[in-house]
């Protein structure tokens, strides 16, 4: 027999349609197949706009004019490196370590550093927020270096955000297709309304812990399969089918097992495709054409047919950005680190929201568990 709040109650498994927060940050509009982002489109910011310029519109809510975005790639490149303390820590790190634990463990390490923690206030959460998007490619990019052996890297302050990230993973410049493509792709990741990682941050936020605390543990709720960990699974998986004829029979069997696909289905978008999906397939497109290795494409859009016809589910954001952060020798294990990287624009924003108007997360529950017992 339950207990607890129940005439009514609107309990709802995983807080399915439940509304927990009021923003003015990001809302999807399912119906207009649209991703607001303080009143702008996603996609249109994500071929119009750069990824350090979203970022600032996310964090201060409006588009930087030409001296504010100057001024902000300035205080990004400050930032690009970390403390010795930090690299210290991450170079005590076992190499058996996912990339998420060790982006986990930096962004604990990093708290160390500022010397004004205790200080919530919206202008300094904002200077934190600059300071942990300049910082935390140098963590993701050092985080594999030092599981695969490699030598540390350093971050190039004269280079762009996007064309620093980028070369810090690979170590070699890139070209104008490849940085547009890793400009969009993080723009696609850079916020998204009320993900369970974005949840989790502002649940931390709203006891006035630090924003370290609320990114840490969004880089937790992140690491999941079920939600940023798919990116990954997916390159897996089209890298275990291989050839274009294998897809078919290969997503059969699994969905006559009842199996997920990884990269398919969204809580929101359910039965609707994912507007960034869409975004991710047109580069890849680009990406085989200047490339090579057309099979991606191919399989990809086997795939995507296949789970249309047999579960009438669409591609998420993390079925097409998989094959192209393949394409632009990403390693694996980096898609999920990356993605968190690009939505600390969106972490951050939110946690500052959270704790300008704060109402601390007190849920209650329905009680199914015995009464009346004694010791
Ligand atoms: C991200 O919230 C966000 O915005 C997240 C994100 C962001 O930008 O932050 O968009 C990023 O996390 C994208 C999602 C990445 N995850 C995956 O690709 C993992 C595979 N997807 C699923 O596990 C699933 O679709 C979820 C978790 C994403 C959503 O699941 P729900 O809303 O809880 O849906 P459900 O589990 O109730 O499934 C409904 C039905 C079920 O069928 P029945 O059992 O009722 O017959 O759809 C089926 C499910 O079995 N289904 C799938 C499936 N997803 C749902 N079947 C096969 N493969 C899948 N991927």
């Amino acid at each position: 027999m339950a207990q607890g709040p129940q005439p009514g109650d609107d309990y709802r498994p995983g807080l399915e349609g439940v509304v927990a927060v009021e923003t003015a940050i990001s809302f999807l509009d399912v119906e207009q197949e649209s991703i607001v982002i303080r009143g702008y489109d996603l996609m249109e910011l994500a071929r119009s706009r750069s990824y350090p310029e979203v970022a600032y519109l996310i964090l201060y809510g409006r588009l930087p004019g030409p001296r504010e975005r100057e001024d902000f790639d300035r205080r990004l490149a400050q930032h690009y490196g970390v403390s010795p303390a930090v690299r210290r820590v991450m170079e005590a790190l076992p190499p058996t370590l996912h990339g998420m634990d060790a982006l986990r463990t930096a962004l604990s390490a990093m708290a160390a550093d500022d010397a004004a923690l205790a200080d919530l206030s919206p202008e300094a959460n904002l200077e934190r927020a600059v300071a942990l998007l300049g910082a935390i490619p140098t963590v993701v990019a050092n985080s594999f270096r030092l599981k695969a052996g490699l030598g540390w890297r350093e971050p190039d302050p004269a280079l762009g955000y996007v064309a620093n990230f980028l070369q810090l993973i690979r170590g070699r410049a890139a070209d104008s297709l490849e940085i547009r493509a890793f400009d969009q792709l993080l723009t696609a990741y850079s916020e998204h309304e009320m993900p369970n990682s974005t949840f989790a941050a502002r649940v931390i936020a709203s006891t006035l812990s630090d924003m370290y605390g609320a990114l840490v543990g969004a880089v937790a709720s992140l690491k999941g399969p079920l939600h940023g960990g798919a990116n990954e699974a997916v390159m897996r998986m089209l890298l275990e089918v291989g050839q274009p004829e294998r897809m078919e029979p290969y997503l059969m069997e699994r969905l006559a097992r009842r199996e997920r696909i990884m990269g398919f289905g969204h809580r929101v978008y359910m039965h609707r495709p994912d507007p960034r999906a869409l975004l991710m397939k047109e580069l890849l497109r680009e990406l085989v054409a200047a490339k090579g290795q057309a099979e991606l494409y191919t399989l990809c859009d086997i795939g995507e047919a296949v789970m249309r016809r047999e579960k009438g589910l669409y591609p998420n954001l993390d079925y097409y950005a998989a094959p192209v952060y393949y394409l632009l020798d990403i390693p694996i294990e980096l898609y999920t680190p990356i993605f968190f990287a690009a939505r600390t624009a969106g972490l951050a924003a939110h946690v500052i929201e959270q704790q300008a108007h704060n109402r601390l997360f007190r849920p209650r529950v329905r009680y199914l568990g015995p009464r009346g017992l004694h010791a």
